[in-house]
């Protein structure tokens, strides 16, 4: 048999562990040959191609990114561009194909899926947002180096006696600020699912201060200001999937944060650098797990799957639950954090 595999959508670390595994256990446990198809599902969809064995997996496990390049490659949004990935597929000999994306680059196999392709998803993303999963790999990555980067920032902040804004990644889902915000001791965390009253941000702020520490406050790019609390946003430009490109919240805020307090705020936008480098051992384990179980989904001819996290074991969920609708925080679990609000 002879499989194909796909990175789509943002990069993220681990995304290398999945693919290794995906490989290794595929020749040596299946007998299988693989075909890696480049930049997600413009691979399929342009018919570029690279070799993929175990030889290309040497030393791969720990590197982040991936070796078969990503893109938010929308197949969907190309005219003929489903029938151009069946003939594609076909001309490259491929039976079967592993797909390793978030919501967008999963969304796609769903529909190839029950177009009658023989595709088993892997869900990845920093975000942590997929439903269906309790973990996507990625994300405790991403959470360790938000963690470590307040860390840092408490001593500056306290040293100047200034607000510092930490913009971290999460366009629906507000993970990776929940988590990296309770981790590293926020004075506020602010997330997509809960628009904020810029006003009781800023008397966390002051509270803060009269406790003789300097206010942390962590944001997730996707957040926004309650509606009739005097602060708005500007949107920007749209990707194929139709995402707007975030980023920005975090200078806005310490714009207003220092305009109604008084007190001088800066802003940290981590941005790219919660994807790239080396996956945490989490990530290596998870990712490396999913890649077994994949091909093991395979091997089996079980399609239109995902691999997903329950405890600690692997399942094969239906592609369309995983994807049907994002995991969010819920009110109950953001309550938790708001404990240490001020
Ligand atoms: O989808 C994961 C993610 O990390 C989002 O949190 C973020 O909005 C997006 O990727 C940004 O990615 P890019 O800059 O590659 O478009």
């Amino acid at each position: 048999m002879r499989v194909g595999v796909l990175t789509g959508g943002g990069d993220c670390p681990g995304l290398n562990a999945v693919i290794r595994a995906v490989v290794r256990k595929g020749v040596n446990g299946h007998g299988f040959e693989f075909v890696g198809f480049r930049d997600g599902w413009r691979g399929p969809l342009e018919g570029v191609t690279m070799p993929l064995g175990i030889e290309q997996c040497r030393g791969i496990l720990p590197r982040g990114g991936t070796i078969l390049g990503s893109s938010r490659t929308n197949p969907f949004a190309v005219e003929g561009g489903v029938e151009r990935i069946t003939d594609n597929l076909a001309a490259a000999g491929v039976d079967a194909l592993v797909a390793i994306g978030g919501e967008d680059t999963l969304g796609v196999a769903t529909r190839l899926a029950e177009l009658g392709v023989a595709v088993v998803g892997v869900p990845k993303t920093i975000d942590n947002d997929l439903s269906g999963t309790d973990f996507t790999f990625g994300f405790d990555t991403a959470v360790n180096i938000a963690t470590e980067a307040i860390d840092r920032l408490h001593t500056t902040a306290e040293s100047h006696h200034r607000v510092l804004v930490v913009e971290v990644m999460g366009r629906h889902a507000g993970w990776i600020a929940l988590h990296a915000g309770i981790a590293g001791g926020a004075s506020a965390v602010l997330i997509p699912e809960a628009p904020f009253d810029i006003e009781a941000v800023c008397a966390h702020v002051e509270t803060r201060f009269r406790s003789e520490y300097a206010p942390i406050i962590v944001v997730s790019e996707g957040a926004v200001p309650a509606d009739g609390t005097g602060m708005t946003l500007v949107s920007g430009e749209k990707d194929a999937f139709g995402h707007v490109r975030l980023g920005g919240i975090g200078d806005r805020l310490a714009h207003e944060i220092e305009r109604r307090t008084g007190k001088e705020a800066r802003a940290v936008v981590l941005g790219h650098i919660q994807r790239g480098g080396t996956p945490s051992a989490f990530d290596r384990w998870l990712a490396t797990r999913f890649g077994l179980q994949a091909i093991d989904a395979v091997a089996d001819g079980e399609y239109g799957v995902m691999m997903a996290l329950r405890g600690t074991s692997i399942v094969r969920v239906p592609l369309v639950e995983g994807t049907g609708a994002l995991k969010l925080v819920s009110p109950r679990e953001y309550a938790e954090a708001q404990v240490f609000f001020g």
